[in-house]
């Protein structure tokens, strides 16, 4: 029954790709061309087509602007089922963005590093993918430069995010305290989002306001990293940002190193690579939680909550072996019980947890995927085969759904699965899921 899901899973990626060559990562809800999405869908056409897998990642390279910057979406084509659209996000106000796209003007977490390595790892004709990876490689180093040179204004090797939407944890229980002291307008507006799923499931016009609002901001400063981290009222540092960033840095020096002859990128790496550990380290881990947190940088507060991005900097290898094992029992303790999958979006201990709404508390399954391959790297091998399977067993009862419920009892609902269905990330790293030994 596993396998037969696996052609499912490749139908859905199918059905979701679009003549431009890219994937959106669902119909109707996401119409459009995403920079993590891509990334992860990437990983799933890497296990049967590996040119889909290259094109997917050549498609949204071809957007980067000309400072570096890779933006979050990309409007290749018309949809009017979608809001905010290119019409609000006005990407052409920045000098450094294409001409040949529009796009926003927010970017999304710096996978392409550690895509292009699994790219590597799963390939069967090495030599193959190394030429394509060397054909693109300098352009996510490029990225990589952007975000620390104009990213990282204490010249800690944090990265701050100026809007929720960069997180990729879109509207997390995290933001709530950022968005007390921010004075939104309201804004008159016609969101789409609420007629694809239950608006019960999704964030609020209050919080839609405050999205738009930065937003807006941006745009005063045409996009301007300066100007925006100077005004804009959202300014955090971010784990799973740093960590997704940490990783792709190791994984781009790890590549350099097969090409060969890129001694001063990989010295600039390796350099930027200590420093960001170290703080992630002594800056972002909570002793107290036992868990890494976000930093609010406007307010200069720590955000203390956990989330599932808490446990990510697994995933980059920042924690040493004693924090490691304390995550691993806070998470055991608090996010997987007999009585929930793994792993929920945020602290189900929390009053602020609901396990339906949108990043409010539901498991994403690629969330899931960075905490196994973070797991597995620690050696907690049960624990990551427990993340996996509870994925797999989710997918295989529920479809290829956007989120999860996690809750296993007091389940008061008639399913478990929400937001969009044949969600192409969910389809794209079950793949990668059932390809793993156990
Ligand atoms: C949305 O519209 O909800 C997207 O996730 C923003 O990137």
């Amino acid at each position: 029954m596993e396998d037969s899901f696996v052609e499912k899973a490749k139908q859905v990626l199918e059905n979701n790709f679009q003549l431009g060559g890219f994937t959106i990562p669902s119909k109707n809800l996401y119409p459009f061309q995403w920079k993590w999405d891509s990334g992860f869908i990437a990983l799933g056409y890497a296990h049967y087509d590996i040119e889909k897998a290259k094109k997917e990642i050549l498609t949204i390279l071809d957007a980067q602007w000309d400072n570096g910057f890779i933006p979050h979406i990309v409007f290749h084509n018309q949809s009017d089922s979608y809001f905010p659209g290119p019409d609000f996000h006005q990407s052409e106000l920045s000098p450094f963005s294409p001409k040949k796209y529009r796009t926003t003007g927010l970017t999304q977490p710096p996978v392409y590093g550690f895509v292009l390595e699994k790219l590597y790892q799963i390939s069967k004709n090495k030599e193959e993918v190394l030429i394509f990876i060397k054909s693109i490689i300098n352009k996510v180093y490029n990225n990589h430069l952007y975000f620390y040179n104009y990213r990282d204004i204490k010249g800690e090797g944090l990265v701050y995010i100026y809007h929720n939407w960069e997180s990729g944890t879109d509207n997390s229980p995290l933001w709530d305290d950022i968005w007390e002291d921010v004075d939104s307008p309201a804004y008159q507006f016609v969101r789409k989002d609420t007629t694809h799923v239950d608006s019960s499931q999704r964030p609020t016009k209050r919080e839609y306001d405050h999205y738009l609002h930065i937003i807006e901001i941006a745009k005063k400063y045409y996009y301007n990293d300066k100007g925006i981290a100077e005004n804009s009222p959202f300014l955090v540092q971010d784990p799973l940002f740093n960590s997704i960033l940490i990783r792709s840095n190791q994984a781009l020096i790890n590549l350099y190193k097969i090409i060969g002859n890129e001694t001063k990128k990989i010295e600039f790496l390796i350099n930027k690579q200590e420093k960001s550990i170290n703080s992630m380290n002594n800056k972002l881990f909570d002793e107290k939680l036992g868990v890494y947190i976000h930093y609010d940088l406007r307010n200069n507060r720590p955000l203390p909550f956990i989330s599932s991005s808490s446990f990510s900097p697994l995933f980059c290898g920042a924690p040493d072996e004693k924090r490691s094992k304390k995550m691993t029992s806070v998470l055991i303790k608090k996010f997987g019980g007999d009585d929930k999958y793994l792993c929920a979006s945020f602290d189900p201990t929390s009053k602020r947890f609901n396990p339906q709404k949108y990043w409010r508390g539901p498991i994403w399954i690629n969330l899931n995927w960075i905490l196994y391959y973070g797991l597995k790297r620690y050696k907690f091998i049960d624990l990551a085969n427990r993340i996996k399977q509870d994925s797999i067993d989710l997918i295989t009862k529920e479809g290829f759904y956007e989120y999860f419920d996690p809750r296993k009892i007091n389940f008061d609902s008639k399913k478990r699965g929400y937001g969009g269905n044949n969600f192409s990330w969910t389809a794209a790293l079950f793949i990668d899921f059932m390809k793993q030994k156990k």
